[in-house]
């Protein structure tokens, strides 16, 4: 990959490299866009099958997060960091710590979240070596497990759904169909199922059908009919790139509105929704309840003004439905207009020198 050409056409900040021999540190963070804040971003550790595969999914990701920020209405930028890091050497105590020197070392332009192959706990290691770390334990004085926080957001993101296309937000005896109950699905589940609505569930993993079937009532499909079992919402709560020609065809649902990042296998799924005439709740918008909570942690983290703002999704989704209905437009793209107005407009408002700024 030619990396400065990279960053021009995806208009990204900033690239670190770092590395520490001692610790098997070989990592990168990609800053996107710090127009409206210092950036945020999950820190990701997985073995990548090569640099550039590492360096793709770091870019890509902190301009989602460039995004997912934008639309939230946080003063937040969009990064992104990954550890390139064999399974069998696993996360040591040394290769977090030298993680978090390097994040101390950009000075507050990024602060670090958990992501896929790091927990609440990792969080808490790195912030012995930094500051501008979020995601810490409730007990600590942080946000806590951000998923319970992400299946508030999207709950409230399907309430906003079912009023555009039913003039009615209630969940009594709308039937919503869950693709994975993980984290982020069971949770949501649970709070569905509390509203009066009917589940029917799918999960290739029997251990979390058996864990929610001690909680609720559902019925469970075989993983790949979940597309087109007849229902008010399909919710993809599990993996990307899931939403294709061939299942977006199957689907019988008028919403689809789910936690799952990058849902649609690329901008025509999206166009195809669309055409069909179904609701779709752009991912980045509603699965944003994580991030606003761990965001909440900057400022000393009160939990009610966390859920204040997560609430709020349900006007967010709104704002993208009714942009999306007056200009004709598919919803992705209402989003992504709704992001990017927002960060040109902060820079222009910007453009007035200010003493206290420099
Ligand atoms: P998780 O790993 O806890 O749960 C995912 C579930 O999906 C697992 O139970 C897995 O068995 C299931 N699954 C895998 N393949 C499936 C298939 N073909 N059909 C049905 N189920 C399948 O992950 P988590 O944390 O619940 O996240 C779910 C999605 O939401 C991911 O795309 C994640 O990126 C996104 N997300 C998560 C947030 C969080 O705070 N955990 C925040 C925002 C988005």
């Amino acid at each position: 990959m030619n990396l400065l050409d990279t960053m021009t056409r995806l208009d990204a900040e900033q690239v670190l490299f770092c590395h520490d021999e001692i610790a098997g540190l070989r990592g990168i963070v990609a800053i996107h866009d710090t127009t409206l804040g210092p950036a945020m971003g999950g820190l990701r550790i997985q073995p990548y099958e090569s640099e550039d595969a590492a360096l793709q999914d770091a870019l890509r990701l902190s301009q989602a997060m460039t995004m997912k920020a934008a639309a939230a209405g946080l003063n937040l930028g969009g990064g992104c960091a990954v550890l390139i890091c064999e399974t069998h050497q696993g996360k040591s105590e040394a290769l977090l710590r030298a993680f978090g020197r390097q994040v101390e070392g950009l000075g507050g332009r990024f602060f670090i979240a958990e992501d896929v192959g790091t927990t609440v706990d990792d969080m808490e290691v790195i912030a012995q070596e930094t500051r501008f770390v979020v995601g810490l334990n409730k007990r600590r004085g942080g946000s806590g497990d951000p998923a319970q926080k992400a299946a508030m957001g999207v709950f409230r993101g399907i309430q906003a759904c079912l009023q555009e296309v039913y003039g009615d937000s209630a969940l009594r005896n709308r039937r919503v169909a869950i693709q994975g109950v993980g984290a982020v699905g069971l949770e949501l589940a649970r709070l569905l199922g509390e509203e009066g609505a009917a589940l029917i569930v799918a999960d290739p993993d029997s251990r979390r059908i058996e864990k929610l079937r001690t909680h609720l009532q559902a019925e469970v499909v075989a993983p790949d009919q979940i597309f087109a079992v007849e229902c008010d919402v399909f919710a993809p709560c599990a993996l990307g790139g899931i939403l294709t020609p061939a299942t977006i065809d199957r689907l019988k649902a008028k919403i689809v509105a789910g936690a799952a990042n990058n849902q649609l296998e690329n901008d025509q799924a999206g166009d195809r929704l669309h055409a069909r005439g179904i609701i779709y709740a752009p991912d980045f918008v509603i699965n944003a309840g994580g991030l606003i909570n761990a965001a909440e942690e900057l400022g000393g983290y009160d939990e009610t003004t966390a859920n204040h703002k997560i609430n709020n999704l349900f006007h967010t989704i709104q704002t993208i439905l009714r942009l999306s209905r007056q200009k004709g437009i598919p919803t992705h793209v209402a989003a992504n207009e709704l992001a990017l107005d927002r960060i040109r407009t902060i820079r222009d408002i910007r453009r007035n020198f200010l003493p206290a700024e420099h």
